[in-house]
Order: structure tokens, then sequence, then C-alpha cells
């Protein structure tokens, strides 16, 4: 069982400066409401309270104003700072203390999840006690992803990158790990381009048939925020969803509400929060039925 999770919330965000000089990506507007609270909620969908957010160094300040310790979401909320992006799977040596002798997930900041039967999968998810479990989703431009070969339902090979064409099934940025993955992490060697790279962590679970895989398929919607133009492309979908069927996508304080985590007065200590605002305005409609 999953009950701990990580974002990894820090990077240059190098593709999408100017935007991002000054401003952590994972804090930008995704339509109502700053990109981190759509993988927070992620976490929160799959029952998991116990989070750690890893941040660049220095911009701490910055998250504590918007997220300051989960306390009025019913949820505990810790960070650390990555002193640089040293790769992906250096989010499992950063929290080792955090991770302690339990298992883990891994939800990188920009990505984007949403669909009717999330939750389910997710509660599927989080139900692994031995390997690890990446979820896939097709996509038109694998060169951009780590993406998996698959054969008679088991993953036969993993790339990052890949310049030629291996498979169209992108390993998406939620990732579930037995605790091995602190061990497995501290064997990775930097990669061609200098960073430790979550393929080869996966590919560990891989050569010991520990390797599990699940689908982002019809009906799920995954998009990694991570360029200008995906960056509006998650934008927009989320702008038109909110707006043809009038609920928000990743209201942590409804989530934590449903979850029975919060009571009325966690949402109205919210609404004081947030200040007058249309977010504020769909919390009050949460509980002035
Ligand atoms: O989105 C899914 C893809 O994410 C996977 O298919 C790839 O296998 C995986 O490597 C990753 O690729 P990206 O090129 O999208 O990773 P990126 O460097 O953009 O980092 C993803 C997020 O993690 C981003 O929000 C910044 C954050 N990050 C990244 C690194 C390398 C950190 O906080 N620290 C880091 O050291």
């Amino acid at each position: 069982m999953i009950k701990k999770g990580i974002i990894l919330s820090g990077g240059k965000g190098t593709r999408m400066s100017p935007l991002t000089k000054a401003v952590n990506k994972q804090l930008l507007p995704i339509y109502d409401k700053p990109l981190i609270f759509y993988s927070l909620s992620v976490l929160m969908l799959a029952k998991i309270k116990d989070i750690l957010i890893i941040v660049n160094k220095g911009e701490l300040s910055q998250y504590k104003k918007i997220l300051p310790n989960g306390k009025n979401l019913g949820i505990k909320i810790k960070y650390i700072e990555q002193n640089s992006p040293k790769g992906l799977p250096d989010a499992f040596k950063l929290g080792k203390k955090f991770i302690g002798k339990d298992n883990v997930s891994l939800i990188l900041g920009d990505n984007f999840f949403y669909g009717k039967y999330l939750s389910k999968k997710l509660l599927d998810c989080v139900k692994l006690n031995k390997g690890a479990k990446v979820l896939l989703h097709k996509v038109s431009n694998p060169e951009r992803y780590g993406v998996a070969k698959i054969k008679k339902n088991k993953i036969t090979s993993i790339k990052e990158k890949p310049k030629k064409f291996v498979s169209n099934l992108a390993i998406t940025g939620l990732y579930f790990f037995d605790n091995k993955v602190i061990k497995y992490s501290k064997k990775l060697t930097p990669s061609k381009r200098n960073e430790l790279e979550i393929t080869d962590l996966l590919i560990k679970y891989q050569k010991e048939n520990q390797l599990y895989a699940d689908y982002i398929g019809k009906g799920f919607t995954w998009l990694d925020s991570g360029s200008i133009k995906d960056f509006y492309k998650t934008n927009n979908f989320v702008s038109a969803i909110e707006k043809k069927k009038k609920f928000k996508i990743a209201c942590i304080e409804e989530i934590a509400l449903l979850n029975k985590w919060i009571n009325r007065k966690n949402i109205i200590n919210s609404i004081k929060f947030y200040g007058n605002c249309e977010y504020s305005s769909y919390l009050k409609k949460l509980i002035y039925k």
C-alpha cells in the first residue's frame, strides 16, 4: 500500500523562459489555479495524505505562500530544496528520510491527468506492495518522452526520449514504487545529458521482473505542460471543461472535503485565505448549498 507521495516541483524551466525566469513553472497559472494544484490533487485523489514537495533552492518561501503545510487540507506537506536539477530519481535520494521504510509515489509537478475513472485507477495503483508501476499513454510525439515497448502485456524495453522510433507509448509522470527505490536510486549514474534518468531506475525493476504497467486509455487526458505550447494546451483544456461543466478540476479543498479530511470550518478558512475571488465563490457553493 502506498500512503506517501512526492511532487517534483523544481527544474530550470528553460523551455518556458522568459516566463520562468522569476517564477517557478509549477506556480504559473493553469486557468484559475497554479499548476502544482493539479499534481497535488492527483495524490489527494489517490488518498495520499503524506506529501513531500521538492522545490528549487531559494524558491521555498514562494511555495509556502500558497501551500503552507497542508493543515487546512487535512494533509501533511513537507518541503525539501534541490540544489540543482540532477534528474528525477534525485527525488528518492533527497526524500530518503521522508520515505523511511515505506513505499512511495512520485508525480512530476508539470503533469496533468484528467478522466472519469481517474480516482478508481489511482486507488488501484496505490495498492502496490512490491515492485514498481507506471502509467502508459499513446502519443504522437514519443521522441519527447520516456517510452515503453510492450509485448504480451509485459514491458520489454524502455528508452528515454528515443531518436529512432521504439514505441508510441509514453511513460507518464506518475510512478509508484516499493521501498527498493531508495537503494536503486543510489546506484544510478548520470546519463549523457548529465542527469539521473527515471528510465534507468525503471530498467532496474524491469530486470528483476518487477515492473508493472497500466494505461491512461480512452476517455482520459494526460498532458505534460513542460513547453509553452503544451502549457497553453492544458490551460485551454481546463478552461473549456470548467466553463462547460461548471465544476473545477483540481480544487484541492473540494477533494479534501469529499475525502472527509476537512470540514466546513476549514473551507471558511480557505475562503478567507484566498480572498474575494472566483475560486472562493466556488468554495462557498460547496458549503452553502
Ligand atoms: O512527463 C513525462 C516525462 O517526464 C517522462 O516520459 C520522461 O521519462 C521523464 O524523464 C520526464 O521527462 P521531461 O523531459 O518532461 O522531464 P523534465 O526535465 O521536464 O522534468 C519534469 C518535471 O520535474 C519538471 O516539472 C521539473 C521537475 N524536475 C526535473 C528535474 C530533472 C525537478 O524538480 N528536478 C529535477 O532534477
